[in-house]
């Protein structure tokens, strides 16, 4: 079977997507009930809202941070920033139990040392998508990207290091994670539009933390 043209589905495993990418299957779900605690606290003070690109295009992803920085878009351009731009107060905190899983995940992966001092929170409705791009707004790509996966499954979509290279699609479930970096680290990388459902835990939505050295 040519691996390009199927979905390969997450087995409890690790499966290398490229050089210096990998997903950890099901390795945050023993963690569930205190990241999604952790995840509510949080947007009980830094809601979800749907960003604009510098394009002027609204994200159907919406998003909020935790974390001595949070990633921000709007018409000016994307970048990071300590200061949440809808409360005018500093992002909510990284919780331990999100700084001890991205570090636990990254080591796992073979990058020892990670200490994020950002995490992007991401919600998916049904329908909603994030395009192909690269994390490049930080300032070390010594450091690796780790990205947990909550609530729906949804399709990932891993390429190379240029646009037009050849795309993979990965099944991502509850409790994945996928930690990319070394020469993975300017991959191109997105997630298709997500499939209507209900999840136990977070209903009709797909949370995914995404967890950033960014200077
Ligand atoms: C991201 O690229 O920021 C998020 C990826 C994901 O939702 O799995
Ligand atoms: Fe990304």
């Amino acid at each position: 079977m040519d691996l390009f043209d199927g979905i390969v589905e997450s087995e409890p495993r690790n499966i290398q997507l490229a050089p210096g990418a990998m997903l950890l299957s099901g390795f945050a779900r023993p963690f569930e009930v205190p990241l999604i605690e952790a995840v509510h606290t949080i947007v009980a003070r830094a809601p979800f809202r749907h960003l604009v690109t510098p394009g002027g295009h609204r994200m159907s992803v919406a998003m909020t941070n935790s974390g001595a920085v949070g990633w921000i878009s709007d018409r000016t351009g994307y970048r990071y920033d300590a200061i949440d731009p809808h409360s005018g107060q500093p992002w909510p905190p990284m919780p331990a139990v999100f700084a001890e899983i991205a570090a636990q995940a990254a080591a796992k992966a073979g990058f020892a040392d990670f200490h994020p001092e950002a995490c992007l929170i991401n919600r998916y409705e049904p329908g909603a998508k994030l395009s192909l791009h690269q994390d490049k707004d930080e300032l070390d790509f010594r450091q690796p990207i780790v990205s947990v996966s909550l609530g729906l499954p949804a399709t990932f979509l891993f390429g190379g290091l240029n646009r037009t290279d050849r795309t993979a699609r990965y099944r991502l479930t509850h409790g994945d994670v996928v930690v990319w970096g070394g020469p993975a680290r300017l991959a191109y990388h997105g997630v298709m539009p997500l499939p209507d459902g209900e999840h136990p835990l977070l209903g009709r939505q797909r949370i995914n933390l995404t967890f950033r050295k960014t200077r």
